[in-house]
């Protein structure tokens, strides 16, 4: 019960996950991600969150347009972006540009199945827009805006660094994003549902699912992660590490799992050898390191790593900063819970779970002067 662990608070249809014939399994829509992995762009899977079916040829031409179009940031966006203080952590910039996008939504409140779609859309175009120029922002480049002519992994690839990656580069984020998408009642996503229980506006709903992906047992983990990867330095010192942090009763950031209980978190399965591809074809230091800290992380405590675990070496190698980890979880993960707020107001009933009070028995008042 402690930490709702097993409860079940909702219907959904929109993601399974489970441990089968001893297996993690993760289907979006009844897709194997596995199979969505291989096959599938991250355009067609916020295509398949939103709407519930893969899209046509047609229909799929038509959201990737839209999503390019919508991917322009209001000046006043831009505004706060400049404005806020270069060191705010980028997920706490992504949360309050979000707040912000939504005060300039005259029909914030609207619900319609419609709304909630067109609202989505926009939310996912320019999440990576934000992240993008806010960090050029500060760090004292000029802004790289948008191109509509390059998808969307690619144009955020394209506007970060200032320059088109490479095919290789933008295939690996896009299938990064792809697993990043979706993953049932996590944290974040429940508390967005919460949130979207109240029948609070969108823009309220995302807030709170971006506040809360931000925690360090969330999706902050990578960004540990790699704290950790660059502190052991050498593969060699990986397993002196992790048992010295072990025996401390340290926690190992990007290991466990509250549903993937002993099995693999398959994200990690497909994380792991698009991190093994990167580091063949570019830099295999990270990979290196990682692989020594989850052999001595399986020796010492029997943990397997999480999605969190091997995405970092990978964005470490695509050039990424540290602290955009978790914003690219966030730039994947919006579909995931934009699909979540949707189905929340289609078949709403407030959430509100009881607590097992265990706080002091029924005591009088005491006034303040009679206290001692
Ligand atoms: N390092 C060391 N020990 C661990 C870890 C870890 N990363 N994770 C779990 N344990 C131990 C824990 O100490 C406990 O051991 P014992 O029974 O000996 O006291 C046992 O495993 C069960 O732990 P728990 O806290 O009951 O597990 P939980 O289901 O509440 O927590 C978790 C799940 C993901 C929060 C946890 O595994 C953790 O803190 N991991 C590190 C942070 C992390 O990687 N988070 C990313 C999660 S996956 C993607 C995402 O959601 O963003």
């Amino acid at each position: 019960m402690s930490g709702l662990e097993d409860v079940v608070a909702c219907d959904s249809s929109i993601c399974r996950i489970a441990v089968e014939d001893g297996r993690g399994i993760l289907e979006y829509r009844g897709y194997d991600i596995h199979d969505l992995a291989k096959n599938s762009s991250y355009e067609e899977v916020a295509y398949l969150l939103l709407f519930g079916d893969l899209p046509s040829k047609r229909e799929l031409e038509k959201f990737k347009e839209e999503l390019a179009m919508q991917r322009s940031l209001p000046a006043q966006i831009i505004g706060l972006l400049t404005h806020l203080p270069p060191f705010t952590h980028p997920m706490v910039v992504l949360r309050t540009a979000t707040s912000y996008l939504g005060s300039m939504d005259k029909y914030i409140h609207y619900k319609s199945h419609e709304m909630s779609i067109e609202k989505s859309i926009s939310l996912i175009a320019k999440f990576p827009t934000v992240v993008a120029y806010f960090h050029r922002i500060r760090s004292g480049q000029n802004l790289v805006h948008p191109r509509e002519d390059l998808d969307h992994a690619a144009n955020f690839l394209y506007m970060l660094h200032g320059e088109e990656p490479t095919e290789t580069m933008a295939k690996c984020l896009d299938l990064d994003m792809i697993l990043h998408a979706e993953h049932e009642l996590n944290a974040s996503t429940f508390a967005a549902r919460i949130a979207a229980s109240t029948l609070a506006d969108i823009y309220a709903s995302i807030v709170a699912a971006t506040g809360t992906l931000l925690g360090p047992l969330h999706g902050g983990a990578s960004q540990k992660v790699m704290e950790m990867l660059r502190e052991i330095a050498v593969p060699w010192r990986a397993e002196s590490y992790v048992r010295e942090k072990l025996e401390k009763g340290e926690r190992i950031m990007g290991f466990g799992h509250r549903v993937y209980r002993r099995v693999m978190d398959p994200r990690t399965l497909e994380l792991k050898s698009l991190a093994k591809r990167l580091a063949e074809e570019r830099n295999p230091k990270w990979y290196e390191i990682s692989e020594a800290v989850e052999e001595a992380v399986y020796k010492y405590k029997g943990l397997l790593p999480n999605v969190d675990f091997y995405s970092a070496s990978v964005y470490a190698t695509l050039g990424i900063p540290d602290d955009l980890y978790v914003n690219i979880f966030a730039i994947g993960r919006i579909s995931g819970w934009c699909a979540h707020v949707i189905e929340q107001y289609e078949n709403n009933r407030l959430i509100r779970p009881r607590a097992n009070y265990i706080g002091p028995e029924r005591r009088g008042y005491i006034p303040f002067d009679e206290r001692p």
